[in-house]
């Protein structure tokens, strides 16, 4: 797992949106898996600006969101099809019909689960999945004991993520209590993987994630298992990892030293 640590989230951010940038440069059909929550803001922004100032072209670009909550049309304000489209889709010359998010409101969820598969198979795969991480360790919807090996399916919301999400729902009456979402194997078959954890909140999660032992309770320590794992850090979240010194020297001695310039 590589590990960078930068002073802030804002930092953090324009050095995520400068990997995907290059991934869409170096492969203009790249196939990009991304990821809603507040800590992917500022890095939309980043893309959007990328794309005004600079050209960065998405009209070749296909995306799979990972996750969507059951029972939310894609005209409900928090349904994540919603918050893409807010936050990146329309901001860029992104075609629209390659874009995926899951489909919370389907007749049959087990078949929008296989076909979601299928589709990301029938794409090509994912050359890049963005992540965030939930403050139990989860990533996509795939909360604490679910199977390292699991596959876009139906997954009950735990309490924490209930009481984490549901503020933005008016009531936690109102906020779905399931979700689809990519499993920890579709997401661990994605060729790169980039996560980004900020502030304190997440400091216990990122801990078990990086330096924990490999476990379901805490779904993000599944990128262990991931050839190319980056993970993008502030000073915050770092701030319980023993090794921090550590990664700050790979980081600075990189062989590979253009990487993220
Ligand atoms: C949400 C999403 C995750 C996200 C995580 C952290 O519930 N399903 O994909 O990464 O929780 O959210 P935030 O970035 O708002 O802290």
């Amino acid at each position: 797992m590589e590990v960078i640590i930068r002073d802030t989230p804002e930092t953090g951010c324009l050095l995520a949106a400068k990997i995907i940038a290059r991934v869409v440069r170096e492969k203009p059909d790249a196939v990009l898996g991304l990821a809603t929550g507040r800590t992917p803001l500022m890095l939309y922004r980043e893309l959007i600006r990328l794309h005004r100032e600079e050209g960065l072209d998405f009209s070749r670009i296909t995306t799979f969101n990972l996750d969507e909550y059951v029972g939310l049309p894609a005209t409900h304000d928090q349904s994540y099809r919603w918050f893409m489209r807010e936050h990146l889709f329309q901001h860029i010359n992104i075609d629209q019909k390659n874009t995926h998010v899951p489909d919370g409101t389907a007749a049959d969820m087990h078949v929008e689960c296989r076909s979601y598969e299928q589709r990301i198979l029938d794409a090509g795969g994912i050359d890049i999945q963005l992540l965030g991480l939930g403050r139990n360790g989860h990533i996509g919807f795939n909360e604490p004991t679910g199977s390292l090996r699991s596959r876009t399916w139906i997954k009950i919301l735990s309490e924490q993520t209930l009481q984490d999400n549901s503020a933005v729902f008016g009531s936690l009456e109102e906020m779905p209590k399931h979700a689809l979402t990519m499993g920890i194997g579709t997401i661990l078959d994605a060729r790169r993987v980039l996560l980004l954890a900020f502030g304190p909140a997440k400091v216990r999660a990122v801990e078990h994630m990086i330096e924990g032992p490999l476990a379901a309770i805490c779904p993000g320590s599944a990128l262990q298992l991931h050839p190319r794992a980056t993970v993008i850090l502030d000073e915050n979240s770092a701030a319980g990892l023993r090794y921090a010194d550590h990664y700050r020297w790979i980081d600075k001695n990189k062989f590979d030293w253009q990487r993220h310039k």
